[in-house]
């Protein structure tokens, strides 16, 4: 049997991402097992969740900065990551900017969900800023993280439909159905070695 890899997983907000991707490992759909939940929000469901489930799951203050980790925030993320032994690390709505000391420890093996199809709508509200500006399909992506805010190279996409009379509720639940289906797989095929990245380039290897 091939190894299992081990999953990091960082949030704030409710954990649907993290149930859904638990799920597929649990399945054997994912070659992996959530080895740790990071939690910024000390009462955010993605904790209960992952509780829920036996997973190991902690809430570490991000310190004094409203979008990002401080330094001794950054510190202690990096370590409790290193000492759960993760090999890659999935952000699940993990509303803070990940940048400098954290990439350098773990990237390229660090991977986001965004709920719009990037490079539209970067950023805060994602689906809001998709039915505000009037658009006709919006979605979700998966992308590695780099330095930017919602910039890195982009794996895979899935379209979902703006429907007449939807709500940003209504939206935004429909994308984060299409995102419980897309990351699980796409985590999956980046733990198999099937996705290669070339630049901003990623190819799928089936
Ligand atoms: C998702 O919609 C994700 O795209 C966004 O934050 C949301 C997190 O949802 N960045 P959940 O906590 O996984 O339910």
């Amino acid at each position: 049997m091939s190894r299992k890899f081990r999953l990091g997983i960082l949030g704030s907000g409710k954990g649907s991402n993290l149930a859904a991707i638990a799920g597929a490992c649990e399945a054997g759909q994912v070659p992996a097992e959530v080895a740790i939940v990071l939690s910024d929000v000390a009462d955010a469901g993605i904790l209960a969740r992952a509780k829920e489930r036996g997973i190991h799951a902690r809430f570490i203050a991000p310190g004094k900065f409203r979008t990002k980790l401080d330094d001794e925030a950054e510190r202690a993320y990096i370590a409790a990551l290193q000492q759960a032994q993760v090999d890659w690390i999935a952000l699940a709505g993990f509303m803070r900017i990940l940048k400098g000391d954290f990439l350098r420890a773990f990237a390229p093996r660090v991977v986001n969900i965004h709920p719009a199809l990037l490079p539209s709508f970067p950023g805060l509200e994602a689906w809001k800023q998709a039915l505000d500006y009037g658009v006709k399909v919006t979605g979700c992506t998966v992308h590695l993280v780099d330095q930017g805010i919602d910039t890195g190279p982009i794996i895979a996409q899935q379209i979902v439909q703006v429907l007449d009379g939807d709500t940003p509720a209504k939206l935004h639940e429909r994308i984060q159905e299409a995102e419980q289906e897309l990351y699980p797989k796409v985590i999956a095929a980046l733990l198999r070695g099937e996705i290669l990245v070339q630049g901003r380039k990623t190819l799928w290897k089936r």
